[in-house]
């Protein structure tokens, strides 16, 4: 799906996130599985993760994350007309994460749910936004990624455990007078389906004694399969999204790719022929954040000044599914975008 943004202009207004306190080391997981520092910093770049307290559920990263965008918009939650939580981690199989967020927020008037698009749900969610903005069916639409995947990672499993963390981060959208969202391309290639997937839990291997003895309640990865999908799709992604907002790399400020691999971002960005001082990379403190990975590095690059009013931004997601997506955004409408 490629689509142009024609009517008026819709963008970020608001901006919060939120990682849990408990920060875990690679030299902490070596001494848990068969890895060291120096495999895990050489093959992906992560140095550290964030790892939600027993009592955090995904709901529980997601309001503090929610709060600070909401009032980074100026506005309370009753205003609110949509919430979108897009999670592969939600608090239960349902409600929906959504849903109990709503209620905490007091956004009464909302119509909140979770929405699955592997590590592409913020995308997939920023799309679902504007689009309900840009049809009239909604004035403010909150959304937020948000994951807790470390209650879902094998933690005996060193091909996988060393690359995810727990975070999340929020956006408010609503119509703005210029700048805003240009572009979305969007994708799903289902025959990708075992490559990234919890094999249990569905309605296809419920829950049992069986399945959880086996170990299918968590985290499955071929990961080469997902590197070499990864640095294929960033790029193409990234060049048709690109070129339907009649946009080059020359004219991007500022290049917000998914943060799962310091690898794949070097080879996807040298691919799309885009320095690294146009880049932001913040996958060395928290892993692999899955739906949180990008709105949590908006955050940062905000908070780091590379983000201001007419910064035109472009992200790109990739996960499980297998999905992709990508968006081309002029940062604008922010009421406080130097904090
Ligand atoms: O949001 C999308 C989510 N997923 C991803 O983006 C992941 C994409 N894939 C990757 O990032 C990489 O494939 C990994 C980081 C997962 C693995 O890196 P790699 O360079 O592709 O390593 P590999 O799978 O080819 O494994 C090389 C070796 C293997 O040993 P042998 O078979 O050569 O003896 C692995 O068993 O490294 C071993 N290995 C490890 N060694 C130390 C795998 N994990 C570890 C580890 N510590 N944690």
């Amino acid at each position: 799906m490629i689509g142009v943004c024609s009517g008026r202009p819709v963008s970020i207004t608001g901006l919060g996130c939120y990682v849990p306190k408990r920060v875990l080391t690679n030299d902490e997981l070596a001494q848990r599985v068969d890895t060291s520092d120096e495999w895990i910093q050489t093959r992906t770049g992560i140095k550290e993760r964030r790892i939600a307290a027993p009592e955090e559920a995904t709901s529980d990263l997601s309001i503090p994350a929610a709060k600070a965008a909401l009032a980074d918009a100026a506005l309370t939650g009753a205003e609110i007309d949509l919430v979108i939580v897009a999670t592969i981690t939600a608090d239960m199989p349902f409600p929906s994460t959504a849903a109990i967020l709503a209620n905490q927020l007091g956004a009464e008037s909302a119509a909140a749910y979770d929405l699955l698009a592997g590590c592409t749900g913020f995308v997939y969610a920023l799309t679902q936004g504007y689009g309900a903005i840009a049809a009239g069916l909604a004035r403010r639409v909150l959304v937020v990624g948000a994951d807790t995947l470390s209650r879902v990672v094998d933690w005996s499993d060193r091909s996988t455990c060393v690359l995810f963390g727990d975070g999340a981060g929020a956006v408010v959208l609503e119509e703005v007078e210029a700048g805003g969202f240009h572009a979305f391309e969007l994708g799903a290639d289902g025959a990708g389906e075992m490559e990234l997937f919890m094999p249990a839990g569905g309605s296809r291997r419920p829950s049992s004694a069986e399945t959880v003895a086996a170990g299918e309640h968590y985290v499955k990865m071929n990961g080469r399969e997902v590197y070499k999908f990864a640095t294929r799709v960033l790029s193409s992604s990234a060049q048709a999204v690109l070129e339907a907002s009649g946009r080059s790399i020359a004219d991007i400020d500022l290049y917000v790719p998914h943060q799962a691999n310091l690898r794949i971002i070097e080879h996807a960005a040298k691919k799309l022929g885009i320095e690294k001082e146009r880049v932001f990379v913040n996958v060395d403190r928290y892993g692999n954040t899955s739906s949180a990975s990008i709105p949590l590095a908006l955050c940062e690059a905000r908070q780091e000044g590379r983000l201001k009013d007419g910064t035109l931004v472009l992200m790109t997601g990739m996960g499980a599914g297998l999905t992709w997506g990508s968006s081309v955004i002029t940062w604008s409408g922010g009421r406080d975008n130097e904090h």
